[in-house]
């Protein structure tokens, strides 16, 4: 018989209503092997309040709600940036910028972000990101079938950042051992998840700052020297900023669409009929892309409450931290029928906070879509009729971003 290992547990605060109180641990959810878009969908029964509690994790509300997780995210007022990893004590020691920031100090961050990462400049790169899908994918086409997630989507968006911010193929495992630890840190205490959480955060910074160094004052054009010559209020970035910034454009280049894209395959492997409908119309899968952002959305992050305030019944006391599941934005029922069926004509499609909303919605939406379009494109024109391999089991991971470990397809040739 499997020991259970127990969880570590926090008090439950005078504030928090006992009938609020849940078990929901963001790092091994209940019922994860089913799939982690599955087990988030489980915490949103029709039993379970728009906030509950839960005292795993060093004990924090959830969001269990589409309005409810727009509404904290578009209100840094009373909703702040200060700590948004949870344990609180990983949350202390991320470092990124400028995620971590306010408005109106981080408004100076994300214009500095969004010169390098706007709609023009992720146009301007298109034909080689979809020579760099071709390439992978012709690479295995004629063998009938991949691991997905080892032999593609750990490799195209990873090498499409790379060559964007012009570092090394090669760091690539360490980098990724990095950003796991960033995402889903080990350790069993919120004490130990913290510890492991500030080493990675260092490892970004020790890796990039000999490069930042490099670069500045050069007329290089890639993603790196474009941020450190870039002036905050008037004045250079400071240097602890600069890094802070890099680390998190590299941290989310390297673990969001890689984990997307596998979610998406597993999906349609399992349901060709989906396939085929955006075989059969592009224009289908050009606003299809929309809708699979809704379906497979990959992050789970906090925010910081500033003050005591009553929220949708419930007392909140000012440091309560509060999760937002992305996932259980586009996958609510009251938004979205059927919501777990991926939908190429779906109403209110944009309805999902996948990127999230308010000041800090991801400034890499774009290079996002894109590199979901051209993988969809340039796949649906290589490969034939795919399915799951027999037997396959894809290993999930939850965490503040979701993964999945392999994703084993095959095809005739
Ligand atoms: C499917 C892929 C992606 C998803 C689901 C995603 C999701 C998110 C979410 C939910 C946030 C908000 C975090 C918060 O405020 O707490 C965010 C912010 C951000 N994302 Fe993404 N992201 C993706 C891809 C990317 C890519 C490829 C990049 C660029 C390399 C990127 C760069 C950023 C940056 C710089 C921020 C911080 C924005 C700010 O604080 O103003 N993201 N992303």
């Amino acid at each position: 018989m499997a020991t259970q290992i127990e969880k570590h547990r926090t008090t439950i605060p005078d504030h928090v209503p006992s009938d609020r109180v849940r078990d929901i641990d963001i790092y091994a959810l209940d019922g994860l092997e089913e799939g982690f878009h599955e087990a988030w969908k489980r915490v949103q029964t029709a039993d379970n309040p728009s906030l509950v509690w839960t005292p795993l994790t060093g004990g924090h509300w959830v969001a269990t709600r589409g309005t409810v997780i727009d509404e904290v995210y578009r209100h840094p007022e009373h909703f702040s940036s200060r700590v948004i990893w949870v344990p609180r004590e990983a949350g202390e020691a991320y470092e990124m910028v400028p995620t971590k920031m306010d408005p109106p100090e981080h408004t100076p961050y994300r214009k500095a972000i969004d010169r390098g990462l706007n709609p023009a400049q992720i146009r301007r790169i298109e034909s080689d990101v979809r020579s760099v899908a071709i390439e992978l994918i012709e690479g295995f086409a004629d063998k009938g079938g991949c691991d997905f997630a080892r032999d593609f989507a750990g490799i195209f968006p990873v090498k499409v950042f790379l060559a964007l911010a012009d570092l090394p193929f090669d760091d690539v495992p360490m980098l990724n051992q990095l950003a796991k630890e960033m995402t889903r840190p080990s350790g069993s205490t919120p004490e130990e998840q913290g510890r492991a959480l500030e080493a990675a955060n260092k490892g970004f910074f020790d890796y990039l700052a000999p490069i930042v160094e490099q670069r500045r004052g050069g007329t290089g054009t890639d993603l790196i020297t474009m941020m450190v010559n870039t002036e905050i209020n008037g004045a250079p970035m400071p240097p602890d900023k600069l890094l802070g910034l890099v680390s998190l454009l590299l941290l989310a280049g390297l673990d969001t669409v890689v984990n997307l894209l596998s979610f998406m395959m597993i999906y349609l492997a399992r349901h060709p009929e989906t396939v085929e409908e955006m075989r059969s119309d592009p224009k289908k899968l050009l606003r299809g892309v929309e809708e699979l952002f809704r379906r497979f959305a990959v992050v789970s992050d906090a925010r910081y409450v500033v003050q005591d305030m009553e929220f949708h019944g419930v007392q909140l006391k000012a440091g309560d931290l509060i999760l937002l599941p992305t996932a259980l934005h586009g996958l609510d029922d009251s938004q979205h029928e059927d919501p777990m069926k991926v939908d190429l004509s779906r109403p209110n499609v944009a309805a999902h906070s996948t990127f999230a909303q308010g000041p800090h919605r991801c400034a890499g939406l774009h290079l996002a879509r894109m590199e979901v379009l051209v993988t969809l494109q340039e796949w649906l024109a290589r490969i034939p009729t795919f399915a799951l391999a027999e037997g396959a089991a894809p290993i999930y991971h939850s965490g503040i971003v979701a993964a999945v470990e392999n994703v084993p397809l095959v095809w005739k040739v």
